[in-house]
């Protein structure tokens, strides 16, 4: 991407693996974040905000992984952020290395209430420390981006200030978030109007803004911003971030696609330009929210605009005439424009590995031969169970079978009684990384509670389970179950999801995916969190080089 200070486009900056990762639950190991990159790049975003590397060896490790495979010189520019202290900065530079095109986000808090009571620090101070660390990490990587956190609550005349000192400093980039999710579309308009004309320097940057949905208007906020000059958009995947999430990529991009013509004339395009005004290939939407859906165990919300179950479906009789009649009476999108294509009946018990291989690469997965095979198994399997298998099925086996956790414990065996005159008994056997099979049996209120206490006894690793659910990946009776379920210990909530016919294996197997995440967390010990964690310095011995 041309990093031009007046891109006659929008750049989608996603932070779904940074931002996104900071929802409760849907933390992800470094092969997940990878898979997820890889989308994120066919997907055509500009910049993979990849992580925070300073708040873990875990953390710094997912980035430079990110930097390695997918920040080529084609790909987007991969970004890690950090606060703004020297060690940050450095941790983020060293991660970045192996990226063709880097970029490290800094940022400090400017609203009086942060400078009050998180950063205990006075305004001349905060532009001391912004101006130094922007200038730090400007002699490490060629592209900067500044962000004054809480933006959206910050003095106008102190913001002003701060990005003069930035830009001057060397930042590329001055991003404006609203961190709480307080302010209104009009306010945030003209928030960016008013930077626009009162930094003398801002020709020098790139305005983006980044902002949070406490209210349910994030999405709204960004198109004012859009109007009155911001011309990059941080955004997630499913809008997933912390508390209510950030803006939602799909919404973003598909209201500039669908309302082109009225947003043209802000990018001095004629009306009717069809240039599009983003570089994302919204045909590959659908999957990525899927994907990212599943790996993070973040559920979609039925009515979920763009990505939700129901977003193009016409359940009411008048809706459905219309729709016939004319798709545009109640369509303003065509499904197929994010990828939504009917679902296919393409494979079947006599289908070979060729014909399973060729089907997985339209489908866009790129697969080891070691991957390919275990998910051929499973597709065997699941061919013996379900006689049509369609394009849903095996995105289901693939993500379930290929993109697991690492196992700590890992489900042998497990076995059920119920019906309505017994008392529904479990037993489960469970193998541990040296080899032991541990078995044990429960009794419960269901065959899930069942299951759920058996392997309680066997795991011995204390939780709350405060979530349980289970969609069908198509329709039928025969239809895979995908079952997640969410953890909370000490406060974190772990996820686990997992695919089968058989829901109560589901189950099973869900379950054991969420305590082999809380018990990976329990042994690897407390992260940093880059908003909430100010005063923390790790040894930066515990940064590998
Ligand atoms: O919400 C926020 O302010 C952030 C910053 C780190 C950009 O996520
Ligand atoms: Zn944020």
């Amino acid at each position: 991407m041309n990093n031009s200070v007046k891109p006659d486009r929008v750049i989608i900056f996603d932070t779904t693996l940074r931002d996104g990762e900071q929802s409760p639950g849907a933390s992800l190991n470094i092969e997940e974040k990878l898979t997820i990159a890889r989308q994120l790049a066919r997907l055509g975003v500009d910049v993979i905000e990849a992580g925070f590397p300073y708040a873990s060896p875990g953390d710094f490790a997912a980035v430079q992984r990110i930097a390695e495979v997918v920040g080529e010189e084609q790909g987007p520019i991969i970004c890690g952020l950090a606060r703004a202290t020297r060690a940050d900065i450095q941790a983020a530079a060293d991660a970045l290395r192996p990226a063709a095109k880097k970029r490290i986000h800094t940022f400090i808090a400017t609203s009086d209430i942060h400078l009050q009571y998180k950063l205990k620090k006075d305004r001349h101070e905060v532009l001391a420390i912004a101006e130094e660390m922007v200038a730090f990490a400007r002699s490490l990587v060629e592209d900067v981006e500044f962000s004054p956190e809480d933006a959206g609550r910050s003095d106008p005349e102190f913001l002003y200030q701060v990005l003069e000192r930035a830009i001057a400093a060397g930042a590329t980039t001055v991003n404006i978030p609203d961190t709480v999710g307080y302010t209104t579309p009009e306010e945030f308009g003209a928030l960016i109007k008013g930077i626009r004309e009162n930094v003398p320097n801002i020709n020098h940057a790139v305005i983006s803004v980044h902002g949070h949905n406490d209210l349910g208007l994030a999405v709204a906020n960004f198109l004012e911003a859009v109007k009155n000059g911001a011309r990059q958009l941080e955004c997630t995947v499913n809008g997933i971030g912390e508390r209510a999430g950030n803006a939602a990529l799909e919404e973003l991009v598909m209201a500039l696609h669908v309302r082109r013509h009225y947003f043209n004339p802000y990018f001095g395009r004629p009306i009717q330009s069809e240039d599009p005004l983003t570089q994302i290939d919204t045909r590959q939407i659908y999957k990525t929210s899927r994907l990212v859906s599943s790996l993070t165990g973040m559920l979609v919300q039925p009515n979920k605009a763009i990505v939700g179950a129901n977003a193009f479906a016409h359940e009411s009789g008048i809706h459905q005439d219309g729709v016939l009649k004319h798709k545009l009476t109640y369509e303003i999108m065509d499904a197929q424009l994010i990828g939504l294509t009917d679902n296919q009946i393409v494979l079947g018990k006599l289908s070979g590995r060729n014909a399973f291989r060729n089907r997985l690469q339209q489908l866009d997965f790129e697969l080891t031969e070691d991957e390919l095979n275990r998910a051929f198994l499973r597709f065997k399997e699941l061919a013996d169970k379900k006689r049509e298998i369609s394009d849903w099925d095996l995105e289901a086996i693939v993500n379930d079978e290929i993109q697991q956790a690492p196992e700590l414990f890992h489900l042998e065996f497990v076995q059920v009684t119920c019906g309505d005159r017994s008392q529904p008994t479990a037993t489960v056997t469970l193998r541990t990384p040296d080899g032991q099979e541990l078995t044990d049996a429960a009794i419960g209120t269901g065959p899930v509670d069942a299951i759920y206490r058996a392997i309680n006894r066997v795991t011995d690793v204390p939780n709350e389970l405060i979530e349980f659910s289970v969609q069908s990946v198509t329709a039928g009776i025969d239809a895979i179950g995908e079952v997640t379920i969410r953890l909370r210990y000490q406060s974190k909530i772990f996820s686990g999801h997992a695919a089968n016919t058989d829901i109560i294996v589901a189950s099973a197997q869900a379950y054991v995916n969420a305590l082999n995440r809380l018990s990976i967390f329990r042994q690897q010990g407390r992260t940093v969190h880059p908003q909430r964690d100010h005063e923390t310095v790790r040894e930066k011995s515990a940064i590998p080089s």
